[in-house]
């Protein structure tokens, strides 16, 4: 031991303080699938897009974007607290659809990530009043959880879907809502729901809207999986209808998945206000909170969908091949629907996951015996599947769900 570690007094040990953290769900799982030397393990984990060869490979509109700013990037100097305005001013189309692009009530910042853009969003609400209770739908997104709790606000849960029958409790979902306050956030999913697939149909989004109008809710909307359910303006469609009716509410979208920039930490928030002014000052609110987070967003992703967004043929390379993720994910929602007829209902869904109906230690034994990688929650990635897996997938899930788990 040195001298200096002698005269430290141990009661001074700020580490030691800290409790344990075990991973989250999905870390775990991810760390579970590096270390299986298994070479036909099935990865149905973290949502990432599997091509039929079960790889995510950089989209191609991405790489020529890349290569046009490998030559013609000058400087790697800061950009901008809020991030590149021209590619929050070229995606808030693709998200809010043209007329509220450019309706001066909404206002947009670049964000590290969707996840990025939910903190963010977090923050603001608890800024602007630090009591702010968020409701979210059973199950959501796990780090929904910790996302708005992080921030200091508390999270409440309304039913959302049953796992067992495969539907959604709208009923029980509005009666539950009853009991929110004027002020309270209505944390949605715009579409491809994380982690059922399951969707409201657009008569109940409306009474969601009329909801959130009567009982004076803020929608705040999480649109991480756009383009990959029915299309980029089918899954938007609901989300904006809700938009123009209530007077305020937040948008956080990602660029992860279907620009498939997982790794470069791309999202971005947009803010409605009741005026433009209102919205102006909410931006500069979340400029200030993501200053003191991480100063400035990431530059690399934003420069690449820039660069595709700005040139026409770039946005037709990268709609065909958003097209052709989107129709693997459904014909795999089909086939996994043919092959184990107890979940038909999964070629009804949308976007990556599927809810299995199965128990934690279902989930485990899979895993061990035959090296499929689901969520502990039974959430599975349909895009992990392939022609060449599937079968085998749904034979060893088939004795589970005839047992009636
Ligand atoms: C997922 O739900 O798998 C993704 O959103 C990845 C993540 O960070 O959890």
């Amino acid at each position: 031991m040195t001298a200096d570690a002698l005269a430290y007094p141990t009661q001074t040990r700020l580490f030691d303080a800290l409790d344990d953290q075990p991973l989250d769900a999905m870390l775990t799982l991810l760390k579970q699938l590096r270390g299986d030397p298994r070479p036909d393990k099935i990865d149905l984990g973290i949502g990432v897009y599997g091509d039929e060869a079960g790889r995510t490979p950089v989209m191609r509109a991405v790489r020529q974007a890349e290569l046009i700013i490998a030559e013609a990037q000058t400087t790697k100097a800061y950009v901008a607290a809020e991030g590149d305005t021209r590619f929050v001013a070229l995606l808030a189309p693709v998200v809010l659809g043209a007329p509220r692009a450019a309706d001066d009530r909404y206002c947009g910042m670049q964000t590290p990530g969707g996840t990025g853009a939910l903190r963010l969003a977090a923050e603001l609400i608890a800024r602007a009043n630090p009591q702010t209770r968020v409701w979210v739908g059973a199950p959501t997104w796990v780090n929904h959880y910790s996302l708005v709790r992080s921030a200091g606000l508390q999270v409440l849960e309304h039913p959302f879907f049953d796992q067992v029958t495969q539907t959604v409790l709208f009923d029980e979902m509005i009666s539950a809502l009853e009991a929110a306050r004027p002020g309270d956030v209505l944390l949605l999913h715009a579409c491809c729901h994380n982690p059922t697939g399951a969707g409201f149909t657009a008569g109940q989004w409306r009474v969601i809207a009329g909801l959130c109008v009567r009982k004076g809710l803020l929608p705040l909307i999480d649109i991480a999986y756009q383009g990959l359910g029915h299309g980029l303006e089918e899954d938007a469609a609901a989300m904006r209808a809700l938009l123009d009716i209530v007077p305020e509410a937040i948008i956080t979208a990602s660029c992860s998945k279907n620009f498939g920039l997982y790794r470069d930490r791309l999202g971005a928030l947009w803010i409605k206000g009741s005026n433009a002014q209102a919205a102006l000052r909410a931006r500069a609110n979340c400029i200030k909170v993501g200053r003191s987070m991480w100063s400035m967003p990431p530059d690399h992703g934003a420069s690449v969908v820039r660069t595709i967004l700005e040139s026409t043929e770039l946005t037709a390379t990268w709609l065909a091949e958003l097209a052709t993720m989107r129709t693997r994910i459904n014909a795999m929602r089909a086939e996994l629907a043919r092959a184990v007829p107890p979940l038909g209902v999964v070629a009804q869904q949308t976007g990556m996951f599927v809810l299995l109906p199965l128990t934690r230690d279902t989930v485990t034994e899979l895993r061990v015996r035959h090296g499929i990688y689901m969520i502990e929650n039974g959430r599975m990635n349909v895009a992990g599947l392939t022609s060449e897996n599937l079968p085998r997938f749904a034979a060893a899930l088939e004795p589970y769900l005839s047992k009636g788990e």
